[in-house]
């Protein structure tokens, strides 16, 4: 695909990287597959193993703060025993119970959401465990000796990823409700070095795959689909995008889509010139899902919908989603340096956070 030079030499030129990249998000993805290392080594020792039946999962978190319990939940889904859900409200479903086990996630402890839900599941006598890096939940889970993940201070939410999601999966492990989570998180750490090698800033354009895509999807409202394993990737690559970015951009997935959204495609057409189609994609999927992208992408095309394909790579489930996260990660962040954007700051989440209050 061709683009303006002007806008691949802006991609290319590290310092004006750096000097948009305050709090350096680019040196946070590449720091990645340390950090889901560094999350999973003594994660678990935080709760204890406890005969019977556990009747339900729960991770109550919000935005950066959420997306690991999808991240965990989609992984393992094929394995678990017991049914797992992510909450983002203020109500926890009415059938945990006892039994069940809560997951209290919030990077900074202080989203009224999830603090609502963790009182809720103490209310029912759920076991618990919190994750963030101190304010309230943290105080109340010292006061009342709940078994609490304190992750690294100082960072935003969404690049704490490996903090947020891996001591879940690890103590899922630890009550032997999962497998593999340690043999999963080396391969994947280590697929993600080779992508940092392939995706990182100093990659030029022309033979990196996040630059391409990020020139691809500039001045579009992206539109990103994923299929079973990468439906998170795809709500993440959206989030991202939202919040690196500062830009539009929407995310779904199939088979859900070609039921109500494949009709859409038709109108307004303003809204079809500025939208522009991500698939990623996996081997994994049922092959009838392989044939509804396929066909779907025939009728995005037809309507004059650019549609860009993305492979995961890996071989574990856990290391194809990091590898369709990570890029994403990097298109938001090349979005964020065409746009000449800072990354990181998050006003309007934090001026209506500061209105509620
Ligand atoms: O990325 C962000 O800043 C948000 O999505 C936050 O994660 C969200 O508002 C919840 O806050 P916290 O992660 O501190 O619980």
């Amino acid at each position: 695909m061709r683009r303006p030079a002007r806008r691949v030499s802006v991609l290319d030129d590290r310092q004006r990287i750096d000097d948009l990249d305050s709090e350096d998000q680019f040196g946070m993805v590449a720091g990645l597959p340390d950090q889901l290392l560094e999350a999973y080594a003594g994660a678990a020792d935080v709760i204890e193993e406890a005969g019977g039946e556990v009747g339900g999962i729960a991770v109550a978190g919000m935005g950066g703060s959420a997306i690991g319990g999808d991240l965990v939940s989609n992984v393992y889904d094929v394995s678990l025993p017991s049914a797992m859900v992510t909450v983002r409200n203020y109500h926890l479903p009415h059938w945990l119970d006892s039994r069940s086990l809560v997951f209290a996630v919030s990077y900074s402890g202080n989203t009224e959401e999830t603090l609502a839900c963790l009182d809720e599941a103490l209310e029912r006598g759920c076991r618990t465990v919190c994750i963030c890096s101190g304010g309230r939940l943290a105080a109340v889970a010292e006061e009342r000796g709940l078994p609490l993940v304190k992750v690294p201070a100082g960072l935003q939410p969404r690049a704490a990823l490996g903090y947020l999601s891996v001591p879940i999966a690890a103590c899922l492990e630890h009550l032997g409700l999962v497998e593999s989570v340690e043999a999963d998180l080396q391969e994947a750490a280590a697929l993600l070095r080779k992508l940092v090698l392939r995706l990182g800033p100093d990659v030029p354009a022309a033979e990196n795959t996040a630059k391409q895509t990020a020139l691809a999807l500039a001045g579009s409202v992206p539109v990103i689909y994923g299929c079973e394993l990468t439906a998170v990737a795809a709500r993440r690559w959206k989030c991202q995008i939202n919040e690196n970015a500062k830009m539009l951009a929407f995310a779904n997935e199939f088979p859900e889509l070609d039921h109500n959204e494949l009709v859409g495609w038709e109108n307004p057409p303003a809204a079809l010139e500025m939208a522009r189609v991500v698939y990623l994609e996996d081997a994994g999927v049922h092959p009838q899902n392989q044939r509804r992208m396929d066909i779907t992408a025939d009728t995005l095309e037809a309507a004059g919908v650019q549609v860009t394909r993305l492979a995961t790579e890996g071989e574990s489930r856990l290391a194809r989603l990091m590898s369709s996260i990570i890029i994403g990660d990097y298109v938001s962040l090349y979005l964020s340096v065409l746009g000449g954007i800072d990354p990181s700051p998050v006003e309007r989440i934090e001026e209506l956070k500061r209105r509620l209050a």
